[in-house]
């Protein structure tokens, strides 16, 4: 779906622009999902592991925008891209429609400055109106700033998935699941 450009203040006094997604924005789409998959180990994939070409990539952020269930919100500070946070629907079948998923992730150097925490509030807030009655998402035990501004905006863990990521060294890391009523 389509968001309409937002200027929100970060705890730097920056400004960043909040916006949904465009073909046009594919190329730095894949640089992002290379490098972030470099900088934390929280992430799902390792970096070589991101086969989209930028052809691939102009489709998929397309559909996004024409979904009316979905949302890529990407956010850019000083011109350069910060992160980028989705939304996805769990489908269109009569039991599951009420939930929706949530994804984050930003450029090392954006973090800790309040973009995350607002980049999720702006998604709960297009959830709530697009009529879902919870988000999920999982977060990888370890990652305590994540689940911080999860828990602080009303996420609750239910439960854990134990060796959700096995990593080239042969170390398992677990996953909490957690839900948020909207
Ligand atoms: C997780 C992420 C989206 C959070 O966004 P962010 O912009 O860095 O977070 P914010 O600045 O909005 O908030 C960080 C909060 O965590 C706190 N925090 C920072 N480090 C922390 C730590 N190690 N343990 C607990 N809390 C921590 C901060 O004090 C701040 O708290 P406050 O809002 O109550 O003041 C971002 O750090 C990120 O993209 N990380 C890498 C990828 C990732 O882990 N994605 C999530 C996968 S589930």
């Amino acid at each position: 779906m389509y968001f309409p450009e937002k200027e929100v203040k970060l705890k730097d006094g920056r400004v960043a622009v909040l916006r949904s997604a465009k073909p046009e924005d594919a190329a730095d789409c894949l640089e992002y999902l290379r490098v972030t998959a470099t900088e934390t180990p929280f992430l799902l994939r390792e970096a070589e592991e991101n086969d989209m070409t930028l052809e691939m990539e102009k489709a998929f952020l397309q559909a996004r925008l024409e979904d009316p269930k979905s949302l890529m919100l990407i956010a850019s500070v000083d011109g350069a891209y910060a992160g980028n946070c989705g939304l996805v629907s769990f489908g269109n079948k009569l039991r599951v429609r009420h939930r929706c998923g949530m994804g984050i992730a930003l450029y090392q150097k954006f973090c800790n400055n309040g973009l995350g925490r607002i980049l999720i509030e702006n998604v709960v807030e297009v959830a709530r109106e697009l009529g879902f009655e919870q988000m999920e998402l999982e977060v990888v035990v370890g990652n305590d700033r994540a689940r911080h501004v999860y828990e602080s905006l009303g996420f609750v863990p239910y439960g854990v998935r134990p060796h959700a990521l096995k990593y080239k060294d042969g170390t398992y890391a677990d996953e909490i699941l957690m839900v948020k009523t909207l």
